[in-house]
């Protein structure tokens, strides 16, 4: 297995640029065989995510051709499959986005149900509520979620009873191709629900409303295909901007949209870093000592969830007692374990996570419990005396592009190493 290597305690410092947004990218692959036509996409971040997203296309029956690092071009025409493999669904969660992607284009559609990190329980009852709502059938059986729809989808109003980013997707994806108005209520807001109906109405869906709580969709019998570049990812920019406060350094992230940063900037501010922005980047740089903040997690446009586990290790060498409330997920506090052995002193109750601030963090074996919670570990490797390992980097390549580069160029001493699979 491969592990990162990190030699904490140097400063951040020059430029790092953004990719595109992993969570918008697993939405638009999916939507682009609603055209059965040809989608070029561009400004993709080379991840493991956005690979399992288009071999599932390509198991559908889709040609799915590489054109750069960040372009690919799908041609859906000859789709003709509407049933997803288990392996690949298990591998990732937004493989149940071929849901609405496949009922939107035939009416029908099989996905087993999907992996992803684990953050207590992830209901699906939201996208199934929605997707009956629009006139399908669903069933549940050894696992694979089943949707047919014999007499076409029919426009619907639809309150969500959560905000869910993954059921406000999977419903947009189902009804651009369902007869008449579609209405949905208490909608995610997020930047790359956005996203995903500009991508849409680029294939000449007619979607309204997205960024709100209310997304008005007007169902269309034809879609075509597109060029569609994708935004720049959120939540890799807000790391690196965490990376650079958490080191005092000094770093510009390029490519980015700062007013999908604002949450994040404000309390990196707050907590004592200095935060420059301009028309698409970012600076962000720290000189003097960090104070304790409490964050709570929201949907958008409140701070994200998928940022607080990096928030922690600014919380964790900041002056005070911080608190992080998590509001999104049942559990998403595994990650803090893994710090403590760094040194952080910290404590969890259910929902709340206290975070006494240290003045220094000593290098450890640690692993990433998932994703963000990697990212988390990554950061405070950096801020941490000494060697850090850090075991399943796998959870952290589904979602960061050419980690190690970007960081070595901007001072960071992280490489890559093969251990035995017994590595402690
Ligand atoms: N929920 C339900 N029923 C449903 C759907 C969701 O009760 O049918 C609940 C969930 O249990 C959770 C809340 O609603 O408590 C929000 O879940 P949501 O559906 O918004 O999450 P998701 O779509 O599964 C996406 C991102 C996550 C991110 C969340 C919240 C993707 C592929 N994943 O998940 O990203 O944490 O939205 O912003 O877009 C990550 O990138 O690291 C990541 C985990």
């Amino acid at each position: 297995m491969d592990i990162f290597v990190v030699e904490g305690g140097r400063r951040l410092e020059g430029s790092i640029t953004v990719g595109g947004a992993k969570n918008a990218a697993v939405a638009i692959i999916p939507a682009a065989i609603l055209s059965g036509d040809i989608c070029r996409i561009e400004n993709l971040p080379t991840i493991s995510d956005v690979s399992v997203i288009s071999q599932i296309l390509v198991q559908l029956g889709a040609k799915v051709t590489q054109i750069s690092d960040s372009v690919i071009e799908i041609d859906a025409r000859e789709v003709n499959c509407t049933q997803v493999s288990q392996e690949l669904a298990r591998n990732m969660r937004a493989s149940y986005y071929m849901l609405g992607a496949l009922l939107g284009r035939f009416s029908r559609a099989k996905v087993p149900m999907p992996g992803g990190c684990y953050f207590g329980v992830r209901p699906i009852d939201q996208h199934l509520k929605g997707f009956e709502a629009l006139g399908a059938k669903t069933g549940l059986r050894d696992g694979v979620i089943s949707l047919t729809a014999p007499d076409g989808l029919k426009g619907a109003r639809i309150q969500l009873d959560v905000v869910s980013v993954g059921a406000t997707i999977n419903l947009m994806l189902g009804a651009v191709r369902a007869e008449g108005l579609t209405i949905i209520e208490r909608a995610a807001r997020e930047p790359h629900i956005v996203d995903l109906a500009n991508f849409l109405n680029s294939m000449g869906a007619d979607v309204r409303g997205a960024g709100t709580e209310t997304i008005k969709i007007r169902g269309v019998k034809e879609m075509h295909g597109t060029t569609y570049s994708i935004i720049p990812d959120q939540i890799e920019a807000g790391t690196y901007m965490i990376a650079a406060a958490a080191t005092g350094g000094d770093v510009m992230i390029q490519n980015i949209i700062p007013k999908h940063m604002e949450s994040i900037s404000r309390k990196l501010v707050e907590m004592g870093a200095e935060v420059y922005e301009y028309d698409d980047a970012i600076r962000v740089t720290r000189s003097g000592p960090l104070r304790a903040c409490n964050v709570l997690t929201m949907p958008h446009p409140g701070f994200p969830t998928d940022m607080q586990p990096q928030m922690a290790v600014l919380m964790s060498i900041a002056e005070g007692v911080s608190t992080i409330t998590e509001g999104v997920w049942e559990n998403r506090f595994q990650y803090v374990s893994e710090l403590v052995k760094l040194g952080v002193d910290a404590e969890v109750q259910g929902r709340v996570a206290t975070f006494r601030g240290v003045e220094r963090l000593k290098g450890a074996h640690v692993k990433a419990t998932d994703l963000r919670g990697g990212a988390a570990m990554v950061i405070a490797a950096l801020i941490s005396e000494g060697e850090t390992t850090i075991r399943e980097i796998y959870h952290i390549e589904r979602g960061y592009e050419q980690l190690i580069d970007k960081l070595v160029a901007v001072g960071a001493a992280i490489h890559r190493r093969t251990v035995p699979n017994d590595y402690e």
